[in-house]
């Protein structure tokens, strides 16, 4: 049985609204958002400034190389759109937070509203952190320049999960990583090509047989290439 699911709407706080947008008008993302099953809103921190220069950043106290993000405009745009709706999640995008995994994507599939914060400079103060933040988001363990594109791997892994957003509803059930294997490989047209041959076993029309074939593929690629997901 299916329930009602509200349209999930992902506000996106960044000082480089346009690196992102890209990404939101393309392909499947598209689609999703004109299908309405997800909002994405893009806030410039710019426009929370309250000083004539418009600054979003300033000196490190104690010293140090490189600024950091001030508290009040990132308070003043998170907090406004607080008093708007309820937020399930503020996410703030940074190397340091917990590495992103199927896991992770699923669970923040599930939510109805979320904040995503892009972290520029040398991050944010940390009083940030401690007063709005719910969960630190890392995609891997080197730095980009800011948590912009950090954002887009993140909405992208997310919203392809949003029933109905992929055509086959079966097709991200059978994405690598969403049962710790490996997906198994898989071929097209021709069926030989300059000497280069499909498995047999594809063509047997016996799709317990197949089923089985790609369950051992999938094992056996995962024991090669990432053993560490088999001893989870
Ligand atoms: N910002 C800078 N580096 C990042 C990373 N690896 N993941 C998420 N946000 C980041």
């Amino acid at each position: 049985m299916h329930t009602f699911r509200e349209t999930m709407r992902i506000d996106i706080i960044t000082v480089l609204p346009e690196l992102l947008k890209s990404p939101f008008e393309a392909s499947i993302l598209k689609r999703a958002i004109e299908a309405g099953l997800v909002e994405i809103h893009f806030h410039n921190l710019r426009d929370y400034t309250t000083d004539n220069y418009k600054s979003v950043d300033d000196y490190q106290f104690g010293g140090g190389a490189g600024m950091v993000m001030m508290i009040e405009p990132i308070d003043k745009c998170i907090s406004g759109l607080q008093a708007e709706r309820h937020y399930d999640e503020i996410i703030y995008m940074t190397p340091d937070g917990e590495r992103l995994n199927q896991g992770i994507a699923n669970q923040i599939s599930l939510k109805e509203n979320i904040i995503i914060l892009c972290g520029h400079y040398k991050g944010v103060d940390q009083r940030v952190r401690d007063t709005f933040i719910t969960k630190e988001i890392s995609i891997g363990d080197y730095v980009l320049s800011g948590g912009e594109l950090g954002a887009a791997v993140l909405c992208d892994a997310v919203i392809r999960l949003i029933p109905g957003v992929l055509g086959n509803e079966t097709s991200a059930l059978t994405d690598s990583f969403q049962d710790n294997l490996l997906a198994p490989p898989i071929y097209t047209r021709p069926r030989e090509y300059k000497g280069m041959k499909v498995p047999e076993v594809l063509f047997s029309g016996n799709f317990g047989e197949i089923e089985k074939w790609r369950e051992e593929q999938a094992y056996k690629r995962t024991q090669e290439r990432r053993p560490d997901l088999l001893n989870n």
